[in-house]
């Protein structure tokens, strides 16, 4: 039996970067997923790839409406919604001095209102299914005050606490609510390190890579599995040691 057999899944931010690979992987664990993204010529290619398992539906994780269409979809071709993956997020890096406080707004309302959004959206159906499993898509960023990481930082704080805050209310109800904190993880757009200069970036880490995106959805794939049936309002760091002090 694969590990996600059964389960319906909704991945936002799926069109590329990591949330790609989740819907990828959950696909050949036996899921049928629901991936969401702002980009919709590249999240319908993820879909088609995925074919009768996967849909695509355009989505701006700000945007309530948008959410109410998700759930719908999700419910009219799948009948059920047993796990939500709260990934899509945006990014900046500057100093607290430097940046713009739009740019703050901006990060905020995407990495956290947009989290806020898809927890409150999935109780009513995963209270109907019996029960099920969110995880936010967290950060390192969201386990240290790292420089220049004042508004992404603030956001990953925000949406683990978010998960423990979610946990605590929805525990009753069958609902688990868990954060994931990579490290730095190639072939996504938030890692911009070349190929050439990442043995160098990495050589202080106890295991001196950067992540496969793999090796996120393996994490992911066992929160949203029964395997972890009781695990909640925890956070699961998966960064090659980094932040093991
Ligand atoms: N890449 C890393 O090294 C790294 C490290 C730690 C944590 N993370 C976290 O992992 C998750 C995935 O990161 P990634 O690097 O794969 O990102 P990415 O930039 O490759 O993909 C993010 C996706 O989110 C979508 N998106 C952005 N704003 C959106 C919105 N308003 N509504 C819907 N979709 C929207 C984008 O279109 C994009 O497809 C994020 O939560 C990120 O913060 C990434």
């Amino acid at each position: 039996m694969a590990q996600l057999d059964g389960k319906v899944a909704i991945i936002t931010g799926a069109a590329q970067g990591m949330g790609e690979v989740h819907a990828h992987r959950f696909v050949a664990e036996g899921a049928r997923v629901v991936l969401t993204d702002l980009q919709e010529a590249a999240g319908e290619a993820v879909a088609k790839e995925l074919g009768e398992s996967a849909l695509f539906v355009p989505h701006d994780v700000r945007e309530e409406a948008d959410w109410d269409r998700v759930i719908e979809a999700t419910l009219e071709r799948f009948g059920t919604l047993d796990v939500l993956i709260n990934n899509a997020a945006i990014w900046s890096t500057a100093s607290i001095e430097s940046e713009r406080v739009e740019r703050l707004r901006e990060i905020l309302e995407v990495n956290v209102v947009g989290s806020w959004w898809g927890i409150r959206k999935a109780i009513a159906p995963m209270r109907e299914a019996g029960g099920g499993s969110i995880v936010n898509i967290s950060s390192i960023a969201g386990t240290r005050g790292i420089p220049e990481h004042g508004s992404y930082g603030a956001s990953k704080w925000a949406v683990r606490g978010l998960a423990k805050v979610a946990a605590s209310e929805l525990g009753r109800y069958g609902i688990r609510v868990n954060s994931i904190h990579p490290g730095g993880v190639k072939d996504t757009g938030m890692f911009l390190i070349p190929e050439e200069e990442q043995a160098r970036s990495f050589a202080g880490q106890p295991i001196p890579r950067p992540a496969l995106r793999e090796e996120i959805s393996n994490v992911a794939i066992f929160l949203a599995s029964d395997a972890s049936s009781y695990i909640t309002g925890r956070e699961h760091v998966v960064d090659g040691g980094l932040t093991l002090w």
